[in-house]
């Protein structure tokens, strides 16, 4: 089954990326046909400078390769490298009715907190939709806030099959109950936008610095505290159904202190990340291994786009001669 999904290079990674998408598309690749990229066209809509998007990107795929995304065995590349997704998204512009735009969520939710209404961040959807068309994905592995334009996606997909007869494939979202929406230190879902995040790969300080800062209630030492908080949710990230009882049974114990679980939470963290974070100290430190790695990926990508994208060419008749 071929399995896609991407991560836009607006930001630092934190803990919703990887439960929520990363960590799954990595274990994906052991028994899939996996198309992983970095989505730097979609980060710009949100990033105007140039300086932090061209490092972040680079970032992102240091953080892909460093949580062991093997290049070997998928195809990894960055959005920009595989222009032909540009042309397809103008195609399915044509196509798209701006009534399907004008109910996405994401865009709301983007200007509310703020952002500046441009056309990018207005088609964002359309642009996706084509990343998932052209490489023809079927299963894609998102957190819960993608749900709606894996919706959008089909509907595009199948306005486009009625219209042109049946080219792309309908893919399906892959979300995970226990990880759909991992919560950030105020309880709202972890978001590079709302600065609750705790990061991966930061200063071990400034982690638990945000680790601290979870939000709990305020029940006394001796009072059994309640395990439908932000602080049992990001713990129980880290474990299996055995060590997930003894913390049930930690938080309904009279005596436990939040500061004491909050440091248990930082060590499993920091242990947890440790191999990884060595892994990215050396990426970081060899910029053109890793660009080696996004070069061979984006001909890997151009050859899969070019397929799909000579059909769309042909049967809409751009293609005239
Ligand atoms: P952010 O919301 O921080 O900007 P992205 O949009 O780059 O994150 O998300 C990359 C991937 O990580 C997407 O598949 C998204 O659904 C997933 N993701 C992001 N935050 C969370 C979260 N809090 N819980 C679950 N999945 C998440
Ligand atoms: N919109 C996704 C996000 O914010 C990133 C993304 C871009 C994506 N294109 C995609 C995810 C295609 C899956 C498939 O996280």
């Amino acid at each position: 089954m071929r399995v896609l999904s991407g991560i836009q290079s607006s930001g630092t990674l934190h803990l919703g990326n990887y439960f929520g998408m990363m960590k799954r598309m990595i274990k994906y690749q052991n028994e899939n046909d996996l198309f992983c990229f970095i989505a730097n066209y979609h980060a710009l809509t949100t990033l105007p400078n140039a300086r932090n998007l061209s490092e972040n990107t680079f970032h992102a795929a240091c953080d892909f390769l460093a949580l062991g995304l093997d290049p070997d065995r998928c195809t990894f590349w960055v959005q920009s490298d595989v222009p032909q997704v540009t042309e397809l998204t103008w195609i399915l512009t044509s196509l798209v009715n701006r009534g399907l735009l004008d109910r996405a969520t994401s865009y709301k939710d983007k200007i509310g907190k703020g952002l500046k209404p441009n056309m990018g961040l207005y088609s964002y959807p359309i642009l996706m939709a084509a990343d998932i068309l052209l490489f023809g994905g079927e299963l894609v592995p998102v957190g819960n806030d993608q749900k709606q334009h894996l919706e959008m996606t089909r509907e595009i997909a199948n306005k486009f099959n009625n219209q042109y007869g049946e080219i792309f494939a309908i893919p399906k979202e892959d979300i995970l109950e226990k990880v759909k929406l991992v919560p950030g230190t105020d309880g709202q879902k972890m978001s590079k936008s709302y600065n609750n995040t705790i990061p991966i790969f930061e200063d071990g300080k400034l982690i638990r610095k945000k680790v601290m800062k979870i939000t709990t209630d305020a029940s006394e030492i001796d009072e059994p505290k309640s395990t439908d908080a932000p602080l049992f949710e990001l713990f129980n990230l880290f474990l299996n159904n055995d060590d997930r009882k003894k913390l049930i049974s930690r938080f309904e114990t009279p005596g436990a202190r939040y500061g004491d679980i909050k440091q248990d939470l930082f060590d499993k963290i920091m242990d947890y990340f440790e191999p990884f974070r060595k892994n990215k100290e050396r990426l970081i430190q060899n910029p053109s291994d890793v660009f080696d790695i996004l070069n061979l990926g984006a001909k890997k990508a151009q050859k899969s786009a070019n397929q799909v994208l000579e059909k769309v060419r042909s049967c809409t008749g751009i293609k005239y001669k």
